[in-house]
């Protein structure tokens, strides 16, 4: 949905936008009505859709840039710059793997390796499952458990490489019992 904004068909093209974003999200747009720099709100305003939705879809950019105002092509520049900002679903379970100077000269290199080879996903991506989203983070505050993955709310440490298999098992066997 690219169409061109004029009389006839902007409160259509709002009346859309408005309901593919959080509530709290239309408010905010709404309430920068006036001001001459909404780009310099864009990167809050995706972070408030984020914090909402879990991430950035291609429907939820396209909202923004229309009711914001903002060429959607700046929309999606953005989000794509920003490491942050997730466009992609998020898995069941978020993997972190801290990156932080302790971790690091600790092999979190490794670890990361051996997450990427087994889930087969880059950071930042999903198992077409699902179940697993990667991400790097920076110091966790449990340096003296480094290295340091943590899944959901569930900080694990030290891992060695030859773990990461059976605690990615693990999860996996705790969802099936459930299911
Ligand atoms: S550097 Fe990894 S927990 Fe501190």
């Amino acid at each position: 949905m690219s169409a061109t904004v004029n009389t006839d068909n902007w409160p259509a093209i709002k009346a859309a936008a408005e309901a593919a974003l959080p509530a709290k999200v239309v408010e905010f747009i709404a309430s920068l009505k006036g001001q001459t720099h909404a780009e310099s709100h864009l990167i809050a305003i995706l972070h408030m859709v984020q914090a909402e939705n879990g991430w950035l879809s291609p429907e939820t950019m396209e909202a923004v840039a229309q009711l914001a105002q903002i060429p959607l092509a700046k929309v999606t520049g953005v989000a794509t710059f920003y490491h942050y900002f997730r466009l992609q679903p998020r898995g069941k379970h978020m993997i972190n793997v801290c990156l932080g100077t302790a971790c690091y000269v600790k092999g979190a290199d490794k670890i990361s390796q051996r997450l990427m080879d087994n889930l087969g996903i880059a950071f930042g991506e999903t198992t077409k499952d699902g179940m697993f989203s990667l991400e790097s983070t920076r110091c966790l505050g449990t340096c003296g458990l480094a290295p340091v993955v943590m899944i959901d709310d569930q900080v694990h440490g030290p891992v060695t490489p030859g773990e990461v298999g059976l605690i990615l098992e693990k999860y996996l066997k705790k969802d099936k019992v459930k299911a």
